[in-house]
């Protein structure tokens, strides 16, 4: 049985105060015995503190949004995956698309990222997902297996048993046009069988996919009830905990 995940993304949202408030409301509001494993996506200025509240109560689990794909050194502004580590958090976001047009983030960039996060006991969620004109060209699926090939293949079979993965259409981020449930499990399916073609169908159907984009409580219980959805990456939902919970309880 895969685990279920629902992941919040706060993006670049909420000071310490806030992001104080959020983590520990989304706390007391949790028993504990929700059916999915809840992590909290967090700037780097939460990662500790947040931890300090809430890691490991409830089964809530940490994630930084980015790490660098550097151990340590002279590299101004960067945060390093052992210093996520040391934080408390547990998680790490990869790949975010935001991170990949923004940052000028390449699938090769992000292959050492995923190796240095492993390298240091955090559990890569790894995002991919096209662009609305990949999407319409109907080229979507080449476009994203890369993605997964080029930044994930390299792995061992015992390394790439520690990724999560979360499909997020570019088109789908922010804009209220959720994938379809049909859509998301196309995508998912055609996602691990080619995980499945590398890694094999044990591995492949061990591996959580995520969807992420536009997610809500009015239509993750369709998304969640596909086959091969295993949970959510949810973005504007996660700053409101009664949101973010009705997500985490649509399994
Ligand atoms: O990483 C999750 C995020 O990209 C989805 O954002 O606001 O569409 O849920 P949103």
């Amino acid at each position: 049985m895969r685990q279920k995940i629902v992941a919040g993304n706060w993006k670049m949202n909420n000071d310490l105060e806030a992001g104080k408030k959020l983590a520990l409301e989304v706390l007391e509001k949790s028993t504990g015995s929700e059916k999915a494993q809840i992590v909290l996506g967090t700037p780097y200025i939460h990662l500790t503190a947040v931890a300090a509240d809430v890691a490991g109560k409830n089964g809530i689990e940490i994630a930084a949004q980015n790490c660098s794909d550097k151990a340590s050194g002279a590299y101004t502004g960067e945060i390093s995956a052992s210093m996520v580590k040391s934080t408390g958090a547990n998680y790490v976001i990869l790949g975010h698309s935001e991170r990949r047009e923004y940052f000028s983030e390449s699938n090769e960039l992000l292959a050492a990222k995923v190796d240095i996060a492993l390298e240091n006991g955090l559990t890569p969620i790894f995002c991919c997902g096209e662009p609305l004109e990949i999407r319409e060209a109907g080229t979507m699926y080449e476009f994203v297996k890369e993605q997964l090939t080029e930044s994930l293949f390299h792995l061992s079979a015992e390394d790439f048993a520690k990724i999560t993965i979360a499909y997020e259409p570019i088109w789908a981020i922010g804009t209220g046009k959720t994938a379809s449930s049909e859509q998301a499990q196309e995508m998912h399916k055609e996602l691990r069988d080619h995980l499945a073609s590398k890694f094999g169908q044990e591995a492949a159907d061990a591996c959580p996919i995520l969807y992420g984009g536009s997610c809500k409580p009015g239509n993750a219980k369709e998304l969640f009830s596909q086959a091969d959805v295993d949970g959510g990456l949810i973005g504007g939902a996660s700053l409101n905990a009664d949101d973010f919970l009705a997500i985490v309880n649509a399994f």
